[in-house]
């Protein structure tokens, strides 16, 4: 037997069952293109001949292959061997399959955890990175320990299977929020004749503000305490006019600006503002 079974070794798979190796974990490995096992076999692995064999050798199995779809095709093959196994699946996917994929595995008599890695494969087993995981508390207090090798800073994040893929959208929605905030303060420095590292060397300053931004969403969302705020959707609408039209006098595509001053003026026109512009989360789409 094996600590520890790994089956899909691609860039992110052989980044898991790496790090398990380097903290002492005994793996066994599978991969359908089997070659790409051979680099695990040389730092310790055992390689199994079939799915249902690595599942078969370790008391859980972490798969991380390309979706939930390929997970549930995948263990259909292996029905025999999951009864009383833990399936711990870092493959993403859609809600609809997670739930499939847990109804199946507890039909199954399998118990598991989905998780959502939070990180490049080159950030696997550091103390910052983390796996957002959702299952049972008592699956996930037996292999919290093993997934915090993976991402030092990984948490029980709820217990219903399909909140995962709403809160990797989430998630991932706000990174995006930044990336293309970045992208489109380019496109206007660039009309405006302002030098990119010019730019990129100030975007340090907007970074020095998002804890803040952090707070007040902290502050005021989860509680829904709206009122007071220290800036209002009305002065936030006017601050995004202004850059809108900055945009618009530079020539500049405008299309992010235009959202931002939109969804703001929604608030306002919905009569909220005097309040928080997070207060947008309650009103835009019960409008
Ligand atoms: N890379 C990242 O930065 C990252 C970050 C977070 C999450 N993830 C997630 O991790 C998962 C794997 O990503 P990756 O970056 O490792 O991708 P990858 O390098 O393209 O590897 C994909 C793996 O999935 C296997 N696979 C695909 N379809 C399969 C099937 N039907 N049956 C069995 N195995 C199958 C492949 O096997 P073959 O070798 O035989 O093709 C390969 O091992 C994905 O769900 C991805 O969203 C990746």
């Amino acid at each position: 037997m094996s600590d520890i079974s790994v089956i899909g070794l691609g860039v992110m798979g052989s980044a898991l069952a790496n790090t398990l190796l380097q903290n002492g974990y005994s793996v066994t490995v599978w991969n359908r293109s089997i070659e790409k096992a051979e680099p695990l076999a040389a730092n310790g692995a055992t390689v199994a001949a079939s799915a249902a064999e690595a599942i078969t050798a370790s008391p859980a199995t972490i798969i991380c292959i390309a979706s939930h779809e390929q997970t549930i095709e995948l263990l259909r093959e292996c029905a025999s061997a999951i009864g009383g196994k833990t399936i711990i699946e870092l493959s993403t996917g859609g809600a609809t399959e997670a739930e499939a994929l847990a109804a199946m595995l507890a039909e199954s008599n399998a118990s598991w955890l989905l998780g959502i890695i939070n990180a490049y494969p080159t950030a696997v087993g550091n103390p910052e990175t983390v796996l957002s995981i959702v299952g049972d508390v008592e699956v996930w207090n037996k292999w919290e320990k093993a997934i915090k090798v993976l991402g030092g800073s990984s948490t029980h994040v709820g217990t219903e299977a399909g909140m995962l893929a709403a809160l990797f959208a989430a998630l991932f929605t706000t990174r995006q929020g930044f990336m293309f905030g970045m992208i489109y303060g380019g496109l206007v420095c660039k009309k405006a004749g302002i030098p990119l590292d010019t730019f990129v060397s100030q975007v340090p300053v907007s970074l020095g503000v998002l804890p803040s931004y952090y707070q007040y969403f902290a502050d005021t969302v989860p509680q829904r305490q709206f009122d007071n705020p220290p800036a209002t959707m009305t002065t936030y609408a006017a601050a995004l006019d202004d850059a809108l039209s900055t945009f618009k006098a530079a020539g500049a595509p405008c299309e992010l600006p235009q959202l931002f001053s939109d969804l703001a003026h929604r608030g306002v026109d919905a009569g909220l503002g005097d309040k928080a512009l997070t207060a947008l989360v309650d009103s835009l789409g019960s409008e």
